[in-house]
């Protein structure tokens, strides 16, 4: 009988777990938010994932349990594994991703090289931490945050009153995360995938471009970091794969400084943007070797396949709406670019899809993959 993995979470990453399950004869199902969303192509439930009762039900038709986003809270958490449900990354490792203040205050206690913090609880501690750091800092609501959304730079305490109000409203009070400004060259981002039997597999690490706090690009293997870069990148994300006992993908998101320092920006426990070129620039693309991992099935090959890949992310889409239509001009234009597309409606700023491309020369991959993606933004 096929093996079955339930995924919390009907979004783009759900959705392209999908091809690799089909591959592999595993049975994939979805618990989703709502009615036709991105992953609704799998066997689809709707339900709220916040409640124990909902999961617990969509859990029991399942052999594993892994998520889409990291969403699910720490209490239904708990109560499928005291259901004995096979939760991948078990609730341990996942406040970590969680929480971003939980998770620097352990990053810290494992050694971790990561940017000056502090949790500040009102303004009068921010006001300390911005004497201390040069009169600037990244301040970032520890939970929920995504796409830049919770992080702000901020130079007097004052930006953060909105901020400080909300969280002595709220009855569990609370604390904001103050960060250095981290001075660097570019971002990188290290992948690992581990499985419960303890496998691991580091993936080349890649280089991220951000534009207004989104994942724009991303080129992989990262340019000019072979050699003593790529290595300490591949030993943090071992370090933390294995500290936290992640299971399933692990994303670590890095800032390499001016002095040529790496230091952790933050975790995902789940695939990640970062590795959407695995899908046609690796052996093993992040969406099968997520599945092989919570399955605790032997793991495969993260090598690229290319000298290059590049993946350029269609933010937004065209304006009147019609994606599908951009498919065949983008298509013939450039028929060695890969199009993905995540069947959801375009709005400005979201990610509806992206392009994959990957060859010898990294100016040609480039070119191609933004000259794909062009079509279908305005
Ligand atoms: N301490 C920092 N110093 C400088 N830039 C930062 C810092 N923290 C975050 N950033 C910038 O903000 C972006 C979003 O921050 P991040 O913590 O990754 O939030 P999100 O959860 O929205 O991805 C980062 O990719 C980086 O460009
Ligand atoms: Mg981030």
């Amino acid at each position: 009988m096929a093996l079955r993995v339930g995924v919390v979470g009907g979004g783009q990453l759900a959705r392209m777990m999908i091809a690799p399950a089909v591959e592999l004869g595993i049975e994939l199902r979805v618990l989703a938010e709502e009615e036709r969303m991105s992953a609704s192509l799998a066997a689809t439930a709707v339900g709220d994932y916040r409640d124990a009762t909902t999961v617990l039900e969509f859990a029991r038709e399942v052999d594993v349990l892994t998520f889409d986003h990291e969403h699910v809270p720490q209490d239904v958490l708990a109560a499928l594994v005291e259901a004995g449900v096979a939760v991948r990354p078990g609730p341990d490792p996942l406040q970590f991703a969680q929480d971003k203040l939980l998770m620097r205050a352990r990053l810290q206690e494992l050694g971790m090289p990561q940017p000056e913090w502090a949790a500040v609880t009102d303004a009068e501690q921010l006001r300390a931490f911005l004497d201390a750091h040069g009169g600037r800092a990244v301040l970032k609501t520890p939970r929920g945050g995504y796409d830049g959304k919770g992080v702000r730079v901020v130079s007097t305490a004052v930006e953060a009153d909105d901020w400080f109000a909300a969280l002595t409203e709220d009855a569990r009070g609370g604390a904001l995360l103050a960060e250095e400004l981290v001075d660097f060259t570019r971002e990188l981002a290290q992948q690992i995938a581990r499985s419960p039997s303890g496998e691991v597999r580091a993936y080349p690490v890649v280089e991220t471009v951000q534009r207004g706090g989104v994942c724009a690009e991303v080129i992989a293997p990262a340019p000019h970091a072979a050699g003593r870069l790529s290595d300490v990148a591949a030993h943090i994300g071992v370090g933390v794969a294995e500290g936290l006992g992640v299971t399933g993908m692990l994303a670590v998101e890095l800032f390499e400084t001016t002095d040529q320092r790496l230091l952790v920006n933050e975790l995902a426990m789940r695939p990640h943007n970062s590795g959407h070129w695995t899908q046609d620039g690796a052996h093993t693309s992040q969406f099968e070797q997520h599945l092989r991992a919570v399955l605790d099935l032997p793991l495969g090959d993260s090598a690229p396949i290319a000298t290059w890949s590049v993946m350029v992310n269609i933010l937004g889409g065209p304006a009147d709406g019609a994606l599908d239509e951009r498919f065949a001009a983008a298509m013939a234009a450039h028929p060695a670019a890969k199009l993905h597309t995540y069947g959801k409606a375009p709005r400005p700023g979201r990610k509806v899809g992206h392009v994959n491309a990957i060859g010898d020369d990294l100016d040609e991959v480039a070119y191609e993959a933004r000259a794909a993606a062009s079509f279908f933004v305005d």
